[in-house]
């Protein structure tokens, strides 16, 4: 493996293109100080010029050079949770420059926690710019195969790191003003983050996770309350696709069952979506989790998912 990593860094150097495994899901990286590099990688995920994009670390130094002012919360959230599923936006410094930052005063940073992205971000040095490795608005990859199916050989390399252990992408905390604000939930839960949050609101930073529709596959699919469940499945004529928890039902022409354990379900759910996206059916139905606060994060990916 070390062999492919150190040819992924200096693909990177060189200004190319490498998908990489996460703890979270396979992001798609370029030199985060190379303009031209991360025009490529926007060109490639199709994604709006203007939309700011996560940059990687080896660690917790490297990340918070590229930050001006680095508060308290910062530093005890990244001293509990780095390496790991934690993205933080902090006030950038001279180093995070627009074409990273979407134009604005803040950059997003993270040190994944990943061995492979961890080798790779070490050999490399310096910041990574990743956003997931998937077409703008499509399901993200939990492996290396859905990064071949959706991006093939536009991408320089492909790092091998088995499927994702979360399966989600990581939680996005602001800093960058007063309070600390929950941009997107993710890996890590609010419980597990443990400070008090604020709610976004209109002059929060912009973020693509935040669009209505995204992490979405092509086929409409629509969440369904458990209880309405056996309704719908009678009232619909079209072939369809069920995600449940409960066992399949043989009107169902394809029936995929989830696990009742938050974390299980998340590190499955995009793999799931794939599979139901490619099932040949008119319609996928997600039978809803139940409403608490452990699932969250799921929530969030289903209802953004669903039309
Ligand atoms: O788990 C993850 O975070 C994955 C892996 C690859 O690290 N990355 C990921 O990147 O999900 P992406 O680009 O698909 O989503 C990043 C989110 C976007 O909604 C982006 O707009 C937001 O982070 N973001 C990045 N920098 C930001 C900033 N300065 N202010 C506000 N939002 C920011
Ligand atoms: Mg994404």
């Amino acid at each position: 493996m070390s062999r492919e990593v150190r040819r992924a860094a200096e693909i990177l150097k060189r200004g190319g293109l490498v998908a990489f495994p996460t703890e979270t899901v396979y992001g798609l990286g370029a030199d985060a100080s190379s303009a031209k590099a991360v025009a490529h990688l926007y060109a490639v995920k199709g994604r709006p010029a203007d939309h700011p994009v996560i940059v990687h670390f080896a660690s917790t130094g490297q990340a918070f050079a590229w930050a001006r002012e680095v508060p308290e919360a910062a530093r005890q959230l990244a001293a509990r949770f780095w390496p790991g599923p934690l993205t933080l936006i902090l006030k950038r410094s001279p180093l995070a420059r627009d074409f990273v930052t979407g134009g604005q005063d803040t950059v997003g940073l993270r040190v994944p926690s990943h061995p492979v992205a961890h080798e790779m971000l070490s050999i490399f040095g310096s910041g990574v710019a990743a956003p997931s490795a998937n077409r703008f608005g499509l399901v993200s990859p939990t492996t290396a195969a859905h990064v071949r199916e959706d991006l093939g050989d536009e991408v320089d390399l492909v790092l091998e790191g088995g499927p994702s252990d979360v399966g989600i992408e990581s939680t996005i905390v602001d800093l960058s003003g007063a309070g600390a604000v929950l941009l997107r939930p993710g890996g890590i839960s609010e419980e597990q983050l443990g400070i008090t949050l604020r709610t976004p609101t209109a002059d929060s930073p912009r973020h693509s996770g935040g669009l209505e529709r995204h992490y979405a596959p092509r086929t409409p699919a629509r969440l369904v309350p458990a209880h309405a469940l056996d309704k719908v499945i009678s009232s619909t004529a079209n072939r369809i696709a069920v995600l449940a928890f409960s066992r399949p039902d043989e009107r169902v022409d394809y029936w995929l069952r989830m696990p009742r354990d938050p974390a299980a379900y998340a590190q499955r759910l995009y793999a799931a979506l794939r599979e139901l996206d490619s099932a040949g059916c008119e319609a996928i139905l997600v039978e809803a989790p139940p409403q608490a606060a452990e699932w969250a994060a799921v929530l969030d990916r289903l209802r953004r998912a669903c039309t």
